[in-house]
């Protein structure tokens, strides 16, 4: 049975592999043949999730990555459970043995919980908790800002391809009105972290450019 990108064959998480690593692999295997654009989607959230993680402190790194890479396994045949691919995804992370801060992330991605509230999952996807922080935010923003076939767009293009590409009764659609702010608000702030986090690594090379 070939074990490559794909391959749908997955095995589960234990401590002592590097989570991201793991995360990147278990993703190809059970989107990349399957669903090949998901997968493109995917390799883009991860990608800009490796550059963003640097932002954050250096223990929640593997876990933005990991969440950005698995965001979207509930899509998979393999994976599907009640046809809600955040809370799908989550729970089958959780029964390969993922970290739960992990399964919680991917439970509570890009305004999940109103769209939950909409086809009456909420209930179930409170068994994770939304822990609403930087990490979270980097990962909605990460998801937000690629289109679905991975290139870098702004939130503003994303959100006008979401529309034409869903109907306006889709929940997800429909969850906008609940969720749309919250969105904008977390791509707004983890922006403003980026930059921030830019800017200050360039001051403390002018520093050591002066000092030195
Ligand atoms: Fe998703």
């Amino acid at each position: 049975m070939s074990m490559g990108p794909g391959s749908g064959v997955v095995a589960g998480y234990h401590d002592g592999i590097p989570l991201d690593r793991w995360a990147r692999v278990t993703a190809g295997r059970l989107l990349a043949d399957e669903q090949p654009r998901r997968w493109a989607h995917s390799q883009g959230v991860g990608r800009k999730a490796e550059g963003a993680a640097l932002a954050l402190a250096p223990a929640d790194r593997p876990v933005l990555v990991a969440a950005a890479w698995l965001h979207d396994i509930g899509y998979a045949a393999a994976v599907r459970g009640v046809g809600f691919h955040q809370l799908d995804g989550a729970r089958y992370l959780r029964r390969l043995g993922v970290p739960p801060r992990v399964c919680a992330l991917v439970a509570h991605h890009s305004g999940a919980d109103a769209v939950a509230a909409l086809v009456g999952l909420g209930p179930r996807l409170a068994e994770f908790p939304d822990e609403r922080g930087p990490v979270r935010d980097a990962l909605w923003y990460c998801d937000l800002t690629t289109s679905p076939d991975g290139l870098p767009v702004s939130y503003r293009t994303r959100l006008l391809e979401l529309r034409a590409r869903r109907s306006p009764d889709d929940p997800v659609v429909r969850a906008l009105a609940d969720n749309g702010e919250e969105r904008a608000a977390v791509v707004r702030r983890t922006e403003d972290l980026l930059l921030s986090v830019r800017f200050g690594h360039r001051a403390e090379v002018d520093g050591d450019r002066r000092t030195g």
